[in-house]
């Protein structure tokens, strides 16, 4: 198994086992995740990526809403990962959980209707950012799908409250990118079309984007 380092998800001030509850209380969840799924829309036949499930939670809802869809959820984190299996046991949904990094999974490229991932992108690197992107974009078959939910451009109050929220338990190096605006660059440099409209969610941790793109 990678020995490389990540940031688990509830960041490096709290265990896994709290993930839960603080995006319940921080992130007002009920109002982004519905949303992001009905984007989703899973049919069935069709296969779908979640790169960096942590407990779960959307791809156990995917599986729920279509039983027909194969759903494959990726997170480089053993601990969390139990958790996520738990949850999927209680929801009898039968999602393919792997553990490990996106570019070590050896997934065919080209091989996804759909591509998603939530809550990941502020908690890694400059360049883990782009090259994730990238990575999800190479694995969508022609007219796939890629949903990101995310910090994304924060400003005034939202900023604030990134602040004295994710950059306090995730750290500012990695999250700044986010709050700067990185991903609306990334996705304007690459070669996806709208599938539909930016959608954005204020929250008790700053403003929270659902990006969703087609590959042509
Ligand atoms: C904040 S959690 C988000 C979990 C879930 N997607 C959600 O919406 O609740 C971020 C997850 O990304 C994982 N992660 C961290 N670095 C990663 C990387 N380089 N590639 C993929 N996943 C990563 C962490 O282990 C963690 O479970």
């Amino acid at each position: 198994m990678s020995t490389r380092e990540f940031t688990p998800a509830a960041g490096r001030l709290a265990g896994v086992g709290s993930y839960d509850l603080l995006i319940r209380l921080f992130t007002r969840e009920q109002t982004w995740r519905p949303r992001l799924l009905s984007r989703i829309a899973p049919r069935a036949g069709e296969r779908i990526l979640e790169v960096g499930c942590g407990t779960g939670t959307l791809a156990i809802a995917l599986k729920s809403m279509q039983a027909g869809a194969s759903v494959v959820a990726l997170d480089p984190d053993a601990k969390v990962l139990e958790i996520a299996r738990a949850k999927a046991d209680v929801a009898t949904a039968r999602v393919e959980f792997r553990q490990g990094f996106l570019d070590e999974a050896g997934l065919p490229p080209g091989s996804f209707d759909t591509v998603y991932c939530s809550l990941v992108l502020h908690q890694v690197p400059p360049s883990v950012k782009a090259d994730l992107v990238a990575g999800m974009i190479a694995l969508l078959k022609p007219g796939g799908r890629l949903h990101i939910a995310d910090y994304a451009k924060q400003e005034g109050l939202m900023r604030l409250l990134f602040r004295l929220t994710v950059q306090l338990t995730d750290g500012i190096a990695d999250t700044q990118p986010n709050a700067d605006g990185c991903l609306e660059g990334l996705l304007r440099d690459s070669r996806l079309e709208l599938a539909q409209s930016d959608a954005f969610f204020k929250t008790p941790s700053g403003r929270i984007a659902l990006f969703s793109r087609t590959r042509a």
